[in-house]
């Protein structure tokens, strides 16, 4: 996805306000470099997929900053779906059932280990 980081970006946040309105007014800041900082995050996950003792640590610091930027734990299942929608509207039939499964397994995953950090007192649901 590097290579049309600003693609993504923009497709996402579309997507992704149109799909939850309540995410809009949490993004005050460029939204261009947000979308960047996206895809770099995005690449940091898949490159880390086998190292989970960096990327547990990082994701669960991670979501306890977003609590400060205003994040529920809700929104983190309008995220996962705007991102599916968007990789399936860039990539097309590129983007395979198998794909959109995997992320669906890696997106779930990790975002369930956010919401426990970030939000302890709820209880467990996989988004
Ligand atoms: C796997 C899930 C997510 C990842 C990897 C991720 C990644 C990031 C990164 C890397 C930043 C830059 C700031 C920092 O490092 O603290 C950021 C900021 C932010 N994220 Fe996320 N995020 C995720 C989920 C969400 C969700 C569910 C929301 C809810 C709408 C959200 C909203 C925001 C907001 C509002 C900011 C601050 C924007 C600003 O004012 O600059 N993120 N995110």
């Amino acid at each position: 996805m590097a290579p049309i980081s600003d693609q993504v970006g923009d497709l996402f946040y579309a997507n992704l306000f149109r799909m939850d309105p309540t995410t809009k007014p949490l993004f005050a800041g460029n939204i261009d470099l947000q979308g960047r900082k996206l895809v770099q995050t995005l690449g940091f996950i898949v490159d880390h997929l086998e190292d989970p003792d960096r990327l547990l640590p990082a994701a669960q610091e991670l979501a306890v900053r977003h609590v400060s930027y205003g994040v529920t734990r809700t929104q983190y299942a309008s995220v996962g779906a705007a991102l599916v929608k968007s990789l399936r509207q860039l990539l097309g039939t590129a983007f395979s059932p198998e794909d959109e499964a995997a992320w669906a397994e890696v997106y779930g995953g990790l975002s369930a280990a956010m919401i426990a950090a970030a939000y302890p007192d709820t209880s467990y649901t996989k988004v």
